[in-house]
């Protein structure tokens, strides 16, 4: 039996995410913010993972989770929204956090303008997943399991 206790997660959501489903829904769908909430919680409890699902408009908040995260969590997945291509200060927290970090993007960046193809932050995450709606925060999720998994004896 194992004694390890449960991984602890940050999902960390950037400016305007809020709006998934009224925002531009042929870019990023049309199920909601709680919808996302919902899902990530949902496969979050299968993967046996604690998560807490949060979303700003605010960069400096979201730098303030960020190195909350690197106390409290194990791991980060993360959407910087439209600060992916603007904020070296979100960049630098994900460096400090040195924590595993899954970077999501809900539509293929690479497919729109070309303003969305540079990153800040896919450098230094772990694993970047794009363009697979928000599906790619249980992919994520799957992801972060086995990166955590890979510490513990069986
Ligand atoms: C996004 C892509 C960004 O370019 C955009 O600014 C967003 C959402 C995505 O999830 O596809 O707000 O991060």
């Amino acid at each position: 039996m194992s004694t390890v206790s449960k991984p602890r997660v940050f999902v960390l959501n950037g400016p305007n995410l809020n709006l998934l489903g009224q925002r531009e829904p042929a870019a990023y769908g049309t199920q909601n913010y709680e919808d996302l909430v919902e899902l990530v919680t949902r496969n979050a409890n299968d993967l046996g993972i604690n998560v807490d699902v949060k979303q700003t408009n605010h960069e400096g908040l979201l730098i303030d989770w960020i190195h909350e995260a690197k106390a409290a969590a194990n791991g980060i997945i993360l959407n910087p929204a439209s600060l992916t291509h603007t904020s070296i200060g979100v960049r630098d927290a994900v460096l400090a956090a040195n924590l595993p970090t899954i970077e999501v993007h809900i539509s293929n960046v690479h497919a729109r303008e070309e303003f969305r193809h540079h990153s800040f932050v896919s450098s230094v995450a772990t694993t970047v997943i794009v363009g697979a709606g928000i599906f790619g925060y249980v992919l994520a999720l799957q992801n972060l399991s086995h990166i955590l998994n890979q510490g513990v004896a069986a």
